[in-house]
């Protein structure tokens, strides 16, 4: 049945408040005992969202309750209405109505949306319990699971709240993949493509040498562990974003998350990533940074996964105002992370907004 897992060594240095584990493989949640103490613990609360519970939900508590420990069950809504304070509130309540102990684990089931809110409720729950994360969508498993940043929206801006909290450990199991829908396997090849581009050319040459845009978990599985390393080295130099190591994660996302605030795109992070990670990579070569012929062969790729490089829904003017009120700004300028070539991302870039704005002119259309 089951292939092996693999697991992905995070050495604790210094920077990395807790040690964890990356778990990656075929069949790995039927076998989540072998990867955590269960029995070390007081319950155990499984979070869900109202999809991974129908789809998981029932066969995933079993298997915990082979533990001998009492399973508590807890579901979030679908999408990011659960990374409210209002969610965190009952998440809240529904802890404290099962007398939930601060020696209880919380088992995360799902993808980055229980990730990021059910951490943080691990996080400021009883100042911290344990929790581990088992991501189901393709971005949970190359990203979001991975680094320890929980929290939730607030006051209409995203991941307001929240806090560096490390997981125990993290089992991603690729099985989870199938019945994932193609809008979500775009949003996490979206992320695979930023890791590629900014940090590991081989990684974005392997994709763009693909003939087609479908993966079997056997080509996944190589592609998840190389962004799960990468993610890890990035946290492991930067683990609560101050040194600015982390920043190159965000490539694609200054304007990425402009275009989430400025149009409807919920649930198509992706897309956004994809638009911003074009924008990038033109404005690298318009600097001189960036050789002319790499973009076309970046949006060649983007095309092939069914990513857009475009944004028509959108004027240049609403990008440039969300941009004013992105968090990653400094001193009210945002900071860019703009491509020396494809494979090396430099991160803290300076960009003279005219040249921001004749490049969004070019590609909001
Ligand atoms: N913490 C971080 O470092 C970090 C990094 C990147 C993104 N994020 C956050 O992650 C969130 C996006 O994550 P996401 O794209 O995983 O969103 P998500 O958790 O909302 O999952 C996307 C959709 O897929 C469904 N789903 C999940 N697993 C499934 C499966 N196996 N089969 C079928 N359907 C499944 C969900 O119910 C949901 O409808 C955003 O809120 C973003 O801010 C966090």
């Amino acid at each position: 049945m089951s292939q092996p897992e693999k697991r992905l060594e995070i050495p604790f240095k210094i920077t990395v408040t807790r040690a964890w584990s990356v778990y990656l493989g075929r069949g790995l949640a039927g076998r989540i005992g072998d990867f955590v103490d269960l029995k070390a613990y007081s319950s155990l609360v499984l979070v869900t969202d109202e999809t991974t519970d129908r789809l998981y939900g029932e066969p995933v508590a079993a298997i915990l309750a082979q533990s001998g420990k009492k399973v508590l069950r807890f579901s979030l809504p679908v999408g990011e209405i659960a990374k409210s304070p209002e969610s965190l509130a009952e998440g809240y309540t529904f802890l404290m109505e099962n007398g939930v102990d601060r020696s209880a684990l919380l088992v995360i089931l799902g993808g980055g949306v229980p990730g990021d809110a059910g951490g943080y409720l691990a996080a400021s729950y009883l100042r911290g319990i344990d929790y581990i994360q088992v991501p189901t969508t393709l971005l949970a498993q190359v990203d979001s699971a991975i680094g320890g940043k929980v929290g939730v929206n607030f006051g209409g801006k995203k991941n307001m709240v929240g806090s560096f909290y490390q997981p125990k450990t993290i089992i991603a199991d690729v099985d989870f993949l199938k019945s994932l829908p193609p809008q979500e396997m775009r949003n996490g090849l979206a992320e695979i493509l930023k890791y590629g581009l900014a940090m590991d050319k081989d990684l974005f040459e392997r994709l763009e040498h693909k003939k087609d845009a479908d993966f079997k978990a056997a080509e996944l599985i190589p592609i998840i562990e190389r962004c799960a390393a990468l993610k890890a080295k990035v946290v492991m130099a930067d683990e609560t974003e101050r040194t600015g190591a982390r920043a190159i994660l965000n490539f694609g996302h200054t304007i990425g998350h402009a275009l989430e605030a400025a149009s409807n795109l919920e649930g198509q992070h992706g897309a956004a990533v994809s638009f911003g990670m074009v924008v990038a990579s033109r404005i690298s070569a318009r600097l001189g940074m960036l050789s002319a012929s790499a973009t076309p062969r970046i949006e060649a790729v983007l095309k092939k996964f069914g990513l857009p490089v475009h944004a028509p829904q959108v004027t240049p003017g609403e990008l440039l105002a969300n941009l004013k009120f992105d968090k990653k700004t400094s001193g009210g300028e945002p900071r860019w992370v703009l491509l020396a070539e494809i494979g090396r991302g430099v991160v803290n870039c300076k960009v003279p907004q005219a040249l921001v704005s004749q490049v969004l002119a070019e590609v909001c259309r």
